[in-house]
């Protein structure tokens, strides 16, 4: 065994060459690796007694990527494609033996070997396009070359792996080794040395994508497949071209389109967007003050009280994580109604295949629905999601707080309400918090966890540990009227509605705000929700246009109509002249003067105030850093991640930029728009979020 760098050694077996890479903890292709590789190869092919050599990794995983940390930096030689280019040109077949993640540059590397053998278990794929990048060495060159452009188009345009077994099928690999990896490694490379296999060098397979050649169908029909989930994204139509290139360039030209796309995209916004959103999304759910090692309880029982919209889906999170859950109603028409939305969430899952019917079974014998709240003596946490009222839910705390086991978690799913006045209900305010689910509950990966005031370490690290297990990616957030994303939501909120009595349509401004890059505009949003959310006839008024419109039995998508209206069995908006003619009799009645607004100060008025808000709320200490609301931000309201999140997005445009707006804004409309004093400071001082 001899080490070549500090994370590549080469051990002689025979006829085989092991080139043994350990570089913990992923195996990351840093520059020790890749000199290590290219010196490797070289000592092998030089070596008259190597007849073939392995690429094999220690540790986890193979390689599962570039590194991160290199990212953005200027690269040293030998760059990873210089490295492939001599295990593809190598004269001995060189090996890769694959176990845990073949990833990015991992699967690029095993690709540019001659033979590929991987454990049952390995997972291969191309996630550079959720980095706003494309594969760079060649991914888009040889992927297609081995398995095709159609399948190609698929794994790289949208990054999803694919496991051993379907590798198998598609020939990425050429088989799966049961049990030790090395010693199976090493038998298929003995029978490759025995049999005289000729090399399969992937860069001279042409067949694949001659057949594709003149079959311009395939990529514009992939397109099409693609062009609601990609809208808006620039990474996606790079790798489309790129495979496109394998298609009709002879290797090296593609090699070198793809060079081109790939510089293009790292020294584009999106990708910095998209890479500092990564990173993001690992840091959310570090807190100063919890460290790691911090004890947390172990959750082997939930309870649900509320079986509405949020009860249910929350209750589905704990079934699906295992987690039995007894589900409180006040009524059995309530509870059979909450159930049977369930199951048949349940049953279009298996019915799509993704489930069996046994599985559906067993996941509904998990939920125990009962009426009496003294059921849920037993349970690890509990999570109220019943009706938003201060009232109910303090009686519910105060029962609750007699009811649990000692150190029972006692959760609320408010929206809004204040926590440290629900946990004053109890006597073990150390074990009371917000769970702030997003809707549907069952689907949204966000949840804000709610640091209430007297909350303990354990039960807030227990809340982290729970949020991992059942799949959310947790954001730590302080008690305030609607913690961080309603708190900066209802801004842009108001100054819709401010937009529309001014002169704007609810079209002009959904339109702005869709093109923007999120799913859809505010008033398409106001109606898929339901517009009577909050609304009841009794105190009803008429006195705002939700007034009016609920009044009219226009809740939105669910009723037909709201703000649009919508033919039967169609979720698409249709523009309705009789409620923009409403809106400008209703500013009239108002003696609200209308005129024209431009889309640029329907963007600015709808996204400022969000970042104005964000900053206000990283002052107030509500939140730990700018980027967990960005997290919130792209997982819970649909920012586009290619724009990193709103806090992101000013640094790109700008803090001094956005700092002029508000005050432009506030003289005209007052102090509702007075800039956060954060966002002061930062300008005085030159900089950004990014070094709050
Ligand atoms: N709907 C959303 O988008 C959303 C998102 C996040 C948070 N929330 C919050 O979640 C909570 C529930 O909202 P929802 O939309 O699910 O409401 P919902 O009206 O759909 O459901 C509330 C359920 O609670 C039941 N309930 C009322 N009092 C009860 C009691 N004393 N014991 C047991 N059950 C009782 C009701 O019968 C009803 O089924 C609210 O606090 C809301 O602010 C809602």
């Amino acid at each position: 065994m001899a080490a070549i760098t500090e994370t590549v050694e080469l051990e002689i077996r025979k006829e085989i060459a092991l080139l043994i890479v350990d570089n913990p903890p992923v195996n990351a292709l840093g520059i020790s690796v890749r000199r290590g590789l290219a010196d490797g190869i070289q000592k092998a092919a030089d070596d008259e007694k190597v007849k073939a050599v392995i690429i094999i990794c220690k540790g986890r995983t193979f390689f599962a990527g570039a590194d991160i940390r290199e990212f953005g930096k200027p690269l040293e030689e030998p760059v990873l494609g210089q490295v492939l280019e001599i295990i593809d040109s190598c004269r001995k077949p060189v090996v890769a033996a694959i176990h845990g993640t073949a990833f990015g540059g991992g699967l690029e590397t095993a690709l540019a070997c001659h033979f590929r053998v991987a454990v049952s278990s390995a997972r291969l794929g191309l996630p550079e396009v959720k980095l706003g990048l494309l594969p760079g060495a060649g991914g888009t060159q040889r992927l297609p070359r081995l398995i095709g452009p159609e399948k190609a188009l698929k794994m790289i345009t949208l990054g999803n792996p694919v496991g051993a077994e379907e590798a198998l099928q598609n020939s990425l690999i050429d088989k799966i080794i049961e049990g030790d990896l090395t010693a199976g490694a090493v038998k298929f490379t003995e029978t490759v040395i025995a049999e005289a296999w000729p090399l399969r060098r992937v860069s001279g397979m042409n067949e694949k994508v001659e057949a594709a050649r003149g079959k311009p169908e395939i990529f514009s029909d992939f397109r099409k497949s693609i062009v609601r989930k990609t809208r808006g994204f620039e990474a996606p139509e790079a790798c489309v071209k790129a495979v496109g290139a394998s298609v009709n360039l002879p290797f090296d030209e593609g090699l070198r389109y793809e060079r081109d796309l790939f510089v293009k995209l790292m020294s584009g916004s999106q990708s910095a967007a998209q890479q500092y959103y990564f990173f993001a999304e690992r840091q959310v759910g570090k807190l100063p003050d919890i460290p790691k090692d911090t004890p947390y309880l172990d959750i082997g029982k939930a309870a649900v009280i509320g079986a509405g919209t949020m009860g249910g889906g929350i209750t589905m999170n704990f079934v699906n994580a295992g987690i039995p859950v007894t589900l409180v109603e006040t009524g059995q028409e309530f509870l059979d109604r909450g159930l049977g939305v369930i199951r048949k969430n349940y049953e279009i899952t298996a019915s799509k295949g993704k489930m069996s019917a046994e599985d559906v079974e067993k996941r509904m014998s998990l939920i125990t629905g009962t009426l009496s709240l003294e059921d849920v003596s037993d349970a690890d946490i509990v999570i109220e999601a019943v009706f938003e009222n201060m009232d109910i839910k303090k009686e519910i705390f105060s029962r609750l707080d007699s009811i649990c086991k000692k150190d029972a978690i006692l959760a609320s799913n408010t929206s809004y309400l204040d926590i440290n006045e629900i946990a004053a209900m109890t006597s073990r305010q150390e074990s009371v918090l917000g769970l702030h689910f997003f809707s549907p509950a069952n689907v949204m990966r966000l949840l804000e966890i709610v640091r209430a005031e007297k909350i303990s370490k354990t039960v807030l690290a227990t809340s982290l540990a729970l949020a991992r297990k059942i799949k959310k990616i947790a954001v730590v957030v302080g008690v305030c009227h609607g913690f961080a994303g309603n708190r900066m939501f209802s801004q842009r909120g108001r100054e819709a509605d401010n937009l529309i009595l001014e002169g704007a349509l609810p079209s002009q401004v959904d339109k702005v705000i869709f093109d923007f890059g999120f799913p859809m505009g505010p008033f398409v949003l106001k109606d898929l929700i339901g517009i009577d959310l909050g609304w009841s006839k009794e105190t009803s008024t008429g006195s705002t246009i939700k007034e009016i419109l609920c009044e009219m039995g226009r809740f939105g998508l669910k009723s037909g109509s709201g703000y649009y209206r919508y033919e039967k069995g169609s979720r698409a908006p249709i523009n309705d002249p009789e409620i923009d003619q409403l809106i400008v009799d209703f500013s009239e009645k108002k003696n609200i003067k209308r005129g024209e607004v431009s889309d640029e100060e329907i963007l600015q008025r709808c996204i400022y105030p969000i970042v104005n808000e964000g900053a206000k709320i990283l002052e107030e200490k509500i939140a730990v850093r700018p980027s967990d609301l960005d997290v919130i931000w792209v997982n819970g309201y649909g920012w586009p991640v290619y724009l990193g999140g709103p806090m992101f997005w000013a640094d790109m445009v700008g803090l001094d930029t956005i700092l002029e707006g508000l005050k432009k804004f506030q003289e005209r409309f007052g102090d509702v728009w007075k800039p956060a004093p954060l966002i002061e400071k930062l300008v005085r001082e030159g900089k950004g979020f990014k070094d709050f």
